[in-house]
């Protein structure tokens, strides 16, 4: 069965033909970070406006490179929610014309359910139930998959997301936006423990994150240093903050595999990208015995495959929607799963 996906949620217009689930005939990805760069972060008005410009070509590639006509596709998977909304919009239109005027049915995918399913294309032979944890520009959740389309959150960011605090942190480093990989690549040849930050601390509930302290300390203590007149060496600050946000993240995936009771765990979003990330919840896994899932890199962040993937799932379940489906820019898994 071949699944075409569209995802337009945020800056990257991606399209997809994915084959039951886990091959990918093709992934296209058009980014639009060189424009919105100028600006140190997304302009949802451009976003809108690119996508619009972009989507026709960027799913005729897909299909192109997948040796397919429309004809082939069994159905079209399309991301409708949480996102920027006017992003979202040219997506979802998109996906409306193309499968009521070819006849195909229609898939609402879930944005974070499509970060989970890059691991099932990198990892074929994983299998829900397993703990998630989602890290990405906008989300940063530890989530129990309860089955491929059934969800529960047990816990959330409180304020910034933990891609959001990479690339605020690199912002004040002087790095570019987004700047979760260049402080990725300064972490590499500094010193972990050259500054003391603050290990985020939430309380009420256990699992949820807060990562806004964290990010004010790093400014404060850039700024404080620049008006003393001395010198912060980025590659220092980059690899403590990144030790930070890695221990932070895998204490919290640990409980909550302990509490909760799983032994296999997946990593997902644009921050499981992170070299840091990956190589604390590895060691950390390995070190109980747990399995971990990781998605290849080029999974990591926003794509159509991930998209097209969780639509086969979604598809198999009987999820459909029809020329009323509109895009949603908040919306929790918790509220999605029966
Ligand atoms: O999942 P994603 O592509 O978009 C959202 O759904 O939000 O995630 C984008 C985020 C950005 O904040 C970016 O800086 C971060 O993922 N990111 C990284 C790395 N690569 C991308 N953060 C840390 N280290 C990386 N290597
Ligand atoms: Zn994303």
């Amino acid at each position: 069965m071949k699944i075409l996906g569209i995802e337009s949620s945020c800056d990257e217009t991606a399209c997809a033909v994915v084959e039951d689930g886990k091959t990918v005939l093709s992934n296209v990805v058009a980014s639009q970070i060189d424009e919105h760069k100028l600006y140190g972060g997304v302009v949802p008005e451009i976003a809108s406006r690119r996508h619009a410009e972009n989507i026709s070509w960027v799913t005729k590639q897909a299909l192109s490179d997948a040796g397919c006509t429309l004809a082939d596709i069994d159905a079209v998977a399309v991301t409708y929610a949480p996102g920027l909304i006017g992003a979202l919009l040219v997506g979802v239109s998109f996906a409306k014309g193309l499968a009521m005027t070819a006849g195909k049915p229609l898939v609402p995918v879930h944005h974070i359910a499509g970060h989970i399913a890059a691991n099932y294309i990198s990892h074929p032979e994983l299998e829900p139930p397993y703990l998630c944890l989602v890290v990405s520009g906008g989300h940063s959740h530890l989530i129990e998959v309860l089955d491929y389309t059934r969800y529960h959150v047990i816990g959330r960011t409180r304020d910034d997301a933990a891609g959001e605090c990479f690339d605020k942190a690199a912002r004040t480093l002087g790095y570019e936006y987004p700047g979760g990989k260049y402080i990725d690549s300064a972490a590499a040849k500094g010193d972990p423990n050259a500054y003391k930050l603050p290990h985020p601390k939430v309380t009420g509930s256990e699992f949820d994150f807060s990562f806004s302290g964290l990010k004010t300390a790093v400014i404060n203590q850039v700024h404080n240093a620049q008006q003393k007149g001395e010198t912060i060496r980025p590659e220092d600050m980059a690899a403590s903050f990144q030790k930070t946000v890695a221990d932070t993240l895998a204490e919290k995936t640990i409980l909550a595999a302990k509490r909760f009771d799983y032994t296999k765990i997946a990593c997902a979003g644009g921050v499981s990208a992170n070299s840091g990330v990956r190589n604390r919840l590895s060691e950390e896994c390995e070190k109980r015995g747990y399995e971990l899932y990781l998605p290849e890199l080029k999974y990591c962040g926003d794509n159509g495959a991930m998209i097209a993937c969780q639509g086969y799932y979604d598809f198999i379940a009987g999820k459909r929607a029809d020329e009323s489906l509109n895009a949603v820019a908040t919306l929790s898994l918790d509220d999605i799963s029966e």
